[in-house]
């Protein structure tokens, strides 16, 4: 397994370029699916996750034409998505296990073909992760849902039909399902209490795109009037927010000043005022956010995630590591993932200090000084908070594991090797 060996202490300045949205990327291939004719998704970003994705629709029968595109003047990936007939209607347990999202076929094969089989998720490092919302939702609109060897059957050989949803919680996966299920749907369907990030958005404009009739799109009340037919678009995926926002706190951190050019601080305002709030200076322009942190003494923040527009549980991590190098004690509460402070102990070694109340709450105190050490993490977004601890630590820190970051940050040393950062990929076969 490949490690990223960092040497800490360079400050780091200049321009990094974010890449497309992976959680808007995942659904958005399986929006594909509805139709069957092609549609290509454009400012695709390069990740393990959407090879996984890429992987189990070639195994449903899509064939995909990837080639290399400019957006702004970078380089990107252009997809596009063909799937005349499906070939199988099961997303096999080795798929699901390796990428959760796969789950989001459900919705798309239950509405365009009546049936689906999808290997039920389990939980993973960061919670139990249950399916009942995406479920019942389904059920709601007429499928018979059984649950056996491990798999979720949905039939609905009549097709699906309009219903009137309310959601217990505002689960992005779940409406992400239901919106794609509903836009094949015969009738209205309202899904109330619809979560509302970003990427929701950009689903439901795609669709519109491809013929369906969604209204509330960025609401909490989302509508859909069913439609016979969705036909062929062309899709460019929204920037990366937490990829930005994982980059404006390496900035911070290292009291530098970067550049993150394609970044949409509409998408952003609540971690961006916790910034400002800290010290940090940041500016818009048209196509850039500008996060400038030299010369800067941080002052802790307290944080809560929260669904969207509030705090994301996506940046927890990483603004509690900046937190660390703030004055004084910052709160910083979890409220949407049950387990997700499994960075903790691992900063801890790097010399934090940090108290963890029960799996909710931590308190956060500023430290002089954070020391290189060997860690790892179990999940993506820790394992980014162990790269920014790295980046300020004195020494040199291994960060272990590192195919979880190859699942959500495209080019991630190459990108702070250009802005400075000592930061090296040690292969497997290596020597360190
Ligand atoms: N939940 C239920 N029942 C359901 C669905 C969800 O109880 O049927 C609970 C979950 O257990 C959780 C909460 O509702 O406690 C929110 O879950 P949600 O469904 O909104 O999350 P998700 O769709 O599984 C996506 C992102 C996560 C991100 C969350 C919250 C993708 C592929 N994943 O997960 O991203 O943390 O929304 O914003 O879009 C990441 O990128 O690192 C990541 C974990």
């Amino acid at each position: 397994m490949d490690r990223l060996k960092i040497n800490g202490g360079n400050q780091l300045n200049g321009k990094i370029y974010i890449s497309g949205a992976k959680n808007a990327a995942l659904p958005l291939i399986c929006a594909t699916l509805l139709t069957d004719e092609p549609v290509t998704l454009t400012n695709m970003p390069v990740l393990s996750d959407i090879r996984s994705m890429n992987a189990l629709l070639t195994q449903l029968g899509t064939s995909i034409n990837s080639r290399d595109d400019l957006i702004n003047g970078n380089p990107a990936k252009s997809c596009t998505y063909y799937t005349p007939k499906l070939e199988s209607l099961v997303a096999p347990y080795d798929y699901v296990r390796k990428m959760r999202a796969s789950y989001y076929v459900l919705g798309a094969l239950l509405a365009r073909e009546g049936y689906v089989e999808l290997s039920l998720p389990g939980g993973c490092a960061i919670g139990v992760r249950p399916m009942d919302i995406h479920l019942s939702s389904l059920e709601q609109m007429g499928a018979q849902i059984e649950i056996k060897n491990g798999y979720v059957i949905a039939k609905a050989p009549q097709g699906l039909k309009g219903a009137h949803l309310v959601f217990g919680i505002a689960s992005v996966g779940a409406t992400c399902n239901v919106l794609m299920a509903a836009t094949l749907a015969k009738g209205h369907t309202i899904i109330e209490n619809a979560a509302r990030e970003p990427e929701i958005g950009d689903l439901a404009e795609m669709l519109n795109a491809m013929g369906a009739k969604i209204s509330g799109i960025g609401s909490s009340k989302l509508e859909i009037d069913g439609v016979d037919k969705l036909h062929s678009a062309t899709h460019k995926i929204i920037a990366d927010r937490i990829e930005a926002g994982s980059y404006a706190v390496a900035g911070a951190i290292t009291r530098g000043r970067v550049e993150l050019i394609n970044a949409d601080a509409s998408t952003l305002q609540t971690p961006l005022n916790i910034l400002r709030q800290t010290g940090v200076k940041i500016e818009n322009t048209a196509d850039s956010l500008i996060v400038d942190a030299k010369g800067c003494d941080l002052i802790g923040q307290d944080i809560m995630t929260d669904y969207y527009p509030g705090f994301p549980t996506d940046l927890q991590a990483q603004f509690l590591t900046l937190m660390l190098t703030a004055e004084g004690a910052s709160m910083v509460t979890e409220t949407i993932w049950e387990n997700r402070f499994m960075h903790v102990p691992e900063l801890m070694r790097m010399g934090a200090n940090i108290n963890v109340h029960g799996h909710a709450s931590a308190i956060v105190r500023g430290v002089k000084k954070l020391y290189g050490a060997q860690v790892m993490a179990t999940d993506l977004r820790a394992s980014f908070a162990l790269v920014l601890a790295g980046l300020v630590a004195e020494g040199q820190t291994i960060v272990n594991r590192i195919y979880h970051l190859d699942r959500g940050y495209e080019k991630l040393e190459e990108k702070l090797h250009a802005v400075g950062a000592d930061i090296e990929r040690i292969k497997d076969e290596e020597e360190d």
